[in-house]
Order: C-alpha cells, then sequence, then structure tokens
C-alpha cells in the first residue's frame, strides 16, 4: 500500500511507481458494491487495488479492474466524455458520472467505495434498470408540441430573451444522477423525479410550444411538482450543473398560474 502525504486541503498517495516516461503512479482502494442476480442472493462489497495515474478517472479504474482483473464486472458506460449520460454511479456516496470524476479531487487516502444509483431497481454490479426513469421522462411529452406550421420555407423564429428562459434544462443528459439522489423518489418509486421535471420544464418555457397546459396539468398530479420537498440533492448532483431545485420551482409557479 502506498504511503500518504497530504498536500494543501487534497490527500494523495506517495508515488507507488513511475513508468518509462517517468509519470508517477498510485495504488488506489476501491471497494465495488458487486451483485450477479445468478449467484448472489443480495450485494456484496468487493476490494480491488488498482494502479492509476493523478489523471485518471474513475472510469479507468472501473476499466482497468474489468479488463485486468474481473470481466464479469458489469457498469454502463458509452462516450466517457460526460455527454451520453450512461455513467451514472454513486462515488464515496454522492452521485457522479464515473467518466468526469478525477482520481486528483478524490481522497485515495481511503478506499473508494463506488456503487449503483438508489431507487431503480438493481441489475447487476453497478447497472440499475432505467426503465422507470424514462417511463416518468415520456410522460411529460419532452419533445415539441406546435399547432401552428411555419411558412414554407420559414422557421419558427424565437428571440434570444425567450430562448434563454428554458437555456438551463437544455443540458439535461438524462443520466438520472438527480431522480436518483431524491429522497422523496427512494420512498416514492411514483415521483415523477426531478429529471421528467427538467425536461418538461424544457419544454412549458419554450415560446414556439403550445403544449405547456397539458404538461402542467400532468405535473399537477400527486406524483407530480408537489411532491418536491426542495432537498436540493437533484441540484447538488447534477454533472451538467443544472439548477434543477430552481427549475422545479419554475413549474410549480407555472401550475399556479395556470
Ligand atoms: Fe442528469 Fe442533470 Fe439531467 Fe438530472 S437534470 S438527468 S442530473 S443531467
Ligand atoms: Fe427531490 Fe430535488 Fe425536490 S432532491 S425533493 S426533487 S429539490
Ligand atoms: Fe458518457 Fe460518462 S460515459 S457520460
Amino acid at each position: 500500500m502506498a504511503t500518504l502525504v497530504a498536500v494543501d486541503e487534497t490527500t494523495v498517495a506517495a508515488p507507488e511507481t513511475a513508468d518509462d516516461t517517468g509519470i508517477q503512479s498510485f495504488l488506489v482502494t476501491f471497494i465495488v458494491r458487486r451483485f450477479d442476480p445468478e449467484v448472489d442472493e443480495e450485494p456484496r462489497w468487493v476490494d480491488y487495488d488498482v494502479e492509476l495515474y493523478s489523471t485518471d478517472r474513475v472510469l479507468d479504474a472501473l476499466h482497468k479492474i474489468k479488463w485486468e482483473v474481473d470481466g464479469s464486472l458489469t457498469f454502463r458506460r458509452s462516450c466517457a466524455h460526460g455527454i451520453c449520460g450512461s455513467d451514472a454511479m454513486r462515488i464515496n456516496g454522492r452521485n457522479r458520472l464515473a467518466c468526469k470524476t478525477l482520481i486528483k479531487d478524490l481522497d485515495i487516502s481511503k478506499p473508494i467505495y463506488v456503487e449503483a444509483i438508489k431507487g431503480l431497481p438493481l441489475e447487476k454490479d453497478l447497472v440499475v434498470d432505467m426503465e422507470p426513469f424514462f417511463a416518468s421522462y415520456r410522460e411529460v411529452k419532452p419533445f415539441l408540441i406546435a399547432n401552428s406550421t411555419p411558412e414554407p420555407g420559414k422557421e419558427r423564429v424565437q428571440s434570444v430573451v425567450d430562448r434563454e428562459i428554458f437555456d438551463d434544462t437544455t443540458k439535461c443528459i438524462l443520466c438520472a444522477a438527480c431522480t436518483s439522489s431524491c429522497p422523496v423518489f427512494w420512498t416514492d418509486g411514483q415521483y415523477f423525479g426531478p429529471a421528467a421535471i427538467v425536461n418538461a420544464h424544457r419544454f412549458i418555457f419554450d415560446s414556439r410550444d403550445d403544449a405547456g397546459d397539458v404538461r402542467l396539468d400532468i405535473l399537477n398530479d400527486k406524483e407530480g411538482v408537489w411532491r418536491c420537498r426542495t432537498t436540493f440533492n437533484c441540484s447538488e448532483a447534477c454533472p451538467r450543473g443544472i439548477q434543477v431545485t430552481r427549475a422545479i420551482a419554475e413549474v410549480k409557479q407555472a401550475v399556479l398560474r395556470a
């Protein structure tokens, strides 16, 4: 195990080895919550020591474990650059994207705990069933609904000011980090959850859309916006920096005005 030294606010491991280029690597312990439905009755925690560079990310560590130690380790990822939203997981108890979590930003003097996001059915290791999440997303009609047709050759014009109103909520990558960090969603799987409300917001406040009232009616349901207790976990979890709680508050106000 590497010796640990403190530098500024971040504790880093002393160099474990240096490769041919002289770049130092560190031995980092990961404790991953594993579950194989064909073998396990309950999830179990498994330790792995992984040699990494400070520029590596948690996703790189998971790849190393899968490719060099245990090929059965199961997780989702695609873009590896914070765009596709497929590798949200709990890292040291916080929802994050594994591809956006740098090793140098974690305290590697202690083991790093990695587990699946909460509130959705666990399928295997770090993979959950996302269908309930996407069912709520589909329910809010996350697409433009316009009653009129623009004149041939013309676009639907929108001012910069009108576009700005919903700019924040266009950034969602549907990673579920927000919804799976929400205590209301954990206790009540029926709640639409913050991600669905964010994606409803994106169209409710779009000046080109004509179905805002329909979406507001859907979210005025008992499992809609009023279940939100303004806990702010969702805003803290969002890897895109979306002000999720503020978007929910704006939808609540719009429901009251409707
Ligand atoms: Fe992920 Fe943020 Fe979209 Fe929630 S609002 S699904 S945390 S990108
Ligand atoms: Fe949940 Fe976010 Fe509301 S965490 S309670 S949806 S503020
Ligand atoms: Fe695509 Fe992380 S792998 S967001």
